[in-house]
């Protein structure tokens, strides 16, 4: 049965941090044209192993990840512990296929979860369903598998698709029996029918509860970015997850389950157009388009998990380092209006937008105005104080002439020129009244 005083309880520290770092890295990254190479490119997979055999990222220091990602203002991060080439970034005893056993040599997991809880960030393990190396994961046929259209006669017959689920289940008992306490798993994905119980997913989410009762997962062991899964039913399966993850998309609307609660969601969001390292792909979002998407976010009671991919000497590429260092600018002044915070209960303001925690409505100005700014929304009357919250000054709701036209709405003048002392967002302070 569905306990949703336990849900709450569960989801809450998810909830309050808001913001977090996605991390895409793997064989891939040699090739470097996105962690879907293999597929795409329908490559064999003798084509993919020297990539194995070459996989030494001189540069990797997960420290300096986290000091990226802490820099950010990004609360929790997530690694990909195996994606879909199946490659594993840990000493894992059911496969060769790992880090260990690259000229690397290291369990990347491991390091990882140490170097960012040492910056006090809460950590998240990927593990993704799709297994394009195992041999009984579907190959010929299946949609996604870089051998979809090339049947081997010789291995389609003995494939087992029940040892696969044994290996899988296996796998993600040593992450959570063997790493610490995880607080988050995101599983990558369903499609057809391969979902739920296809995962043997009641028996997996009982071992991994019985191992970390407090960790938090995505809901893709129902569904991918399409699709909600049985949580937005308002009556959840076992294996429903504690979080909608929508792709590349921030809800219109937000989301609320069929009998009308919020939905607790993150959207997943890469910086260019790709997960894993792509080098050709220059086409990183401007750090002001990820700031107001950030807040977008919170505003609609969601997550953002922004995503970088480490090349294969293991840097985050410089671009990266850029906005999430421009990004920590913005914060290290305004996350007071991200973290804690969630929707405002009052409409869509035209210049901005607004989130709230608790008595505080935060005012996200995103448009200038001609001299003072029209709070639109906010009940006038039940303003007690209003601050820029960037250095805590003291703004005034104005009454004059200009605005007295306007008596139900307050205007405050946020600063003597019509520039935005932050033109990215400025935000407003604004505590109410009880
Ligand atoms: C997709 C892709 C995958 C990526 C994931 C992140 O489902 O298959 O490459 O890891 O989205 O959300």
């Amino acid at each position: 049965m569905f306990d949703r005083k336990e849900y709450e309880k569960r989801i809450r520290w998810f909830q309050h941090d808001r913001f977090g770092m996605f991390i895409h890295w793997g064989l891939y990254a040699i090739p470097a044209r996105g962690e879907w190479v293999r597929s795409v490119e329908e490559m064999p997979e003798e084509e993919y192993l020297p990539f194995f055999d070459e996989f030494d990222p001189v540069d990797f220091d997960p420290k300096k990840w986290a000091a990226a990602a802490k820099q950010a203002g990004m609360k929790y991060a997530v690694l990909t512990a195996k994606h879909h080439d199946g490659f594993c970034l840990f000493d894992s005893q059911y496969t060769d296929f790992k880090s260990t056993n690259t000229p690397f040599g290291r369990d990347i997991v491991r390091e990882f979860l140490d170097a960012f809880r040492a910056e006090g960030l809460k950590v998240g393990l990927y593990y993704s369903l799709l297994d394009w190396h195992h041999p009984d994961y579907p190959h010929f046929g299946d949609r996604n598998h870089p051998m979809r259209r090339k049947a081997d006669p010789a291995q389609e017959a003995g494939r087992d698709f029940d040892r696969y689920l044994d290996y899988m289940h296996h796998q993600v008992r040593e992450l959570c029996g063997n790493y610490g306490k995880l607080d988050l798993l995101w599983f990558d994905f369903s499609y057809d029918d391969m979902r739920g119980e296809t995962w043997r997913a009641t028996e997996l989410v009982r071992m991994i509860r019985s191992l970390q009762p407090d960790v938090i997962m995505d809901n893709r062991l129902e569904a991918s970015g399409e699709g909600f899964g049985s949580l937005a039913t308002g009556n959840p399966s076992e294996y429903s997850g504690d979080f909608v993850s929508p792709e590349q998309i921030i809800p219109p609307d937000g989301l609320l389950d069929a009998d009308g609660n919020d939905l607790c969601w993150e959207a997943c969001i890469t910086m260019n157009g790709n997960w894993g390292y792509h080098s050709g792909d220059k086409n990183f979002k401007p750090v002001s388009l990820l700031i107001k998407k950030l807040v977008e976010c919170v505003s609609k009671g969601g997550n953002m998990l922004l995503n970088v991919g480490p090349d294969a000497r293991g840097n985050i590429p410089q671009e990266s380092l850029a906005i999430l260092s421009q990004i920590g600018e913005w914060m290290r002044r305004n996350s007071d209006s991200v973290y804690g915070c969630g929707k405002s209960g009052l409409p869509k303001p035209e210049n901005g937008r607004i989130t709230r925690c608790g008595d505080t409505l935060y005012y996200h100005i995103m448009e200038p105005a001609i001299g003072a700014v029209p709070l639109y929304g906010v009940p006038k009357d039940k303003i007690r104080s209003v601050r820029l919250l960037a250095d805590k000054s003291e703004r005034f709701v104005q009454d004059n002439w200009i605005v007295n036209n306007y008596p139900d709405m307050a205007f405050v003048e946020v600063s003597p020129h019509a520039a935005l002392p932050d033109p990215d967002d400025t935000v407003l302070a604004i505590r109410l009244k009880k």
